[in-house]
């Protein structure tokens, strides 16, 4: 006799315990409190307040003070009369009333309320309505909270650490390549500043991402899956995708300096079709939390002979370069051809760590979350954490860039092995300039590739 269930479409019994596993594998992991907490007091807030971090873009400091959140603290960054940059606690310490509605003066920020009056270093400079005793008694005994900050190419920095634990602000070699046009941007994301970060070491995704499964969102040679490999050098991680283009061989490097400051190769000049020797990153770019939930992405946006072409420095061109599409789109688009924001976003605002499937590819990821992690320890247990001022030549060398050769196939039919050699050689290349002036290092790494290419691609 046949039940009704097995009479049905799909009988419920034919089905495998393995497949189907939903039930079974609901979501009930909770977030990587250590990676991903950056509040004040949290571990990876105490080591991510050993750096200095932009804030904010130079051209939102105009008349008006501006409502910001770094860190997971309430902030407003302005500019006063004397072209100086403050960034101070939201609350005016009087009653707390918000200093976004306060307004800039010649000297500091006044708040809205009662007319209190600061300094961009937080000193009180006015209090009025007040007796004279209780005014001077007030200025020696209030203060604003407020960070340094200044300003560099159109972005504004700060420091949010212990004032006595103050680094230097690197300077790094991308700073000042010549002939470079720099375009400050801000990219938001709402999710974990780490789930942005990850993107960096995990140079496979534009493969798919940004070309099989989305569309053609770079340039077409993107699509190719190429032999990856990955770099630890201290504070610096790199990530490269080596790639065959007909004859030529395109390496891209992507690059992450602890803790957040991140490069890749071009977006749209570099495609493998065409020679390109020690070309740079099109973007120089930081990840900042902006609490655990939200990112903000700071960074610029670089046009030029060895970044991206200058016909794509138009309005939407930084947006493009950072993910691939422009920021604002309406939900069928996103759905139809993703990019970064889709793909970081869609994990949820904090992703579970413990969910999880690292493969092979992910060895970058995984290096780049074990490395935060002994940091964070390191800063806990009172250590100073490994910054790139303390380990670098000036200016601070950088490894993010594309480079494409002229290497036809030797006969291998897998060249895997062949890409890493090659990719392990162009790195060593890179090391071995660090020091050299800018000018001297482009030479010494072009001779040095020229002569790679002359001998086809033999690794000495
Ligand atoms: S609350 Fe700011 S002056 Fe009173
Ligand atoms: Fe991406």
């Amino acid at each position: 006799m046949t039940t009704r269930m097995e009479s049905g479409p799909v009988p419920v019994h034919r089905f495998r315990e393995s497949a189907y596993h939903g039930y079974g594998a609901r979501q009930s992991g909770a977030a990587d409190e250590e990676l991903t907490r950056v509040g004040p007091g949290t571990p990876c807030g105490e080591y991510l307040r050993r750096f200095w971090h932009p804030v904010a873009l130079s051209c939102e400091l105009a008349e008006m003070p501006v409502a910001i959140r770094i860190l997971g603290e309430d902030l407003v960054a302005f500019r006063d009369g004397e072209n100086r940059v403050g960034l101070v606690h939201r609350r005016c310490p009087h009653r707390r009333a918000s200093l976004e509605y306060g307004t800039c003066r010649t000297r500091g920020i006044r708040c809205c309320y009662h007319g209190w009056h600061f300094d961009v270093d937080g000193t009180l400079l006015d209090a009025p309505g007040q007796p004279p005793a209780a005014q001077e008694r007030l200025k020696r005994r209030i203060r604003l909270g407020a960070y340094p900050a200044f300003e560099h190419r159109g972005l504004v920095f700060a420091w949010l650490g212990p004032p006595e634990e103050m680094a230097e602000f690197p300077v790094y070699d991308a700073f000042e390549l010549p002939d470079m046009e720099m375009v400050p941007y801000r990219a938001p994301f709402r999710c974990n500043w780490l789930q942005v970060l990850d993107a960096i070491l995990d140079p496979i995704h534009t493969s798919f991402l940004h070309s099989s499964i989305s569309r053609e969102q770079f340039s077409a040679g993107f699509g190719e899956v190429g032999r990856i490999d990955f770099f630890d050098r201290a504070a610096w991680m790199m990530g490269t995708n080596t790639r065959r283009v007909g004859d030529n061989v395109w390496f891209r490097v992507n690059e992450l300096v602890l803790p957040n400051f991140t490069q890749a190769g071009a977006a749209f000049a570099a495609d493998g079709t065409r020679r390109r020797y020690y070309g740079r990153s099109s973007f120089v770019r930081w990840v900042v939390p902006v609490d655990d939930e939200n990112t903000t992405a700071l960074a610029w946006a670089c046009f030029g002979e060895r970044g991206d072409p200058p016909a794509w420095n138009t309005p939407e061109g930084p947006e493009l370069i950072e993910q691939g599409e422009v920021f604002d789109r309406p939900y069928e688009q996103r759905q139809r051809f993703p990019g970064d924001a889709e793909a970081v976003e869609g994990m949820g605002r904090i992703t579970v760590h413990d969910e999880e499937n690292l493969a092979p590819s992910d060895k970058g990821v995984a290096l780049m979350r074990r490395r935060l992690r002994e940091q964070i320890a390191a800063v806990a247990a009172g250590e100073r954490p490994l910054r790139v001022t303390d380990l670098a030549s000036r200016p601070i060398p950088t490894y993010g860039g594309d480079t494409v050769l002229m290497l036809p196939r030797d006969g291998d039919a897998d060249e895997s092995e062949r890409f890493s050699r090659l990719a392990h050689a162009f790195m060593r290349m890179q090391y071995d300039a660090d020091g050299l002036p800018e000018s001297e290092r482009v030479a010494f790494v072009t001779e040095r590739l020229k002569a790679l290419e002359a001998n086809r691609g033999a690794v000495g």
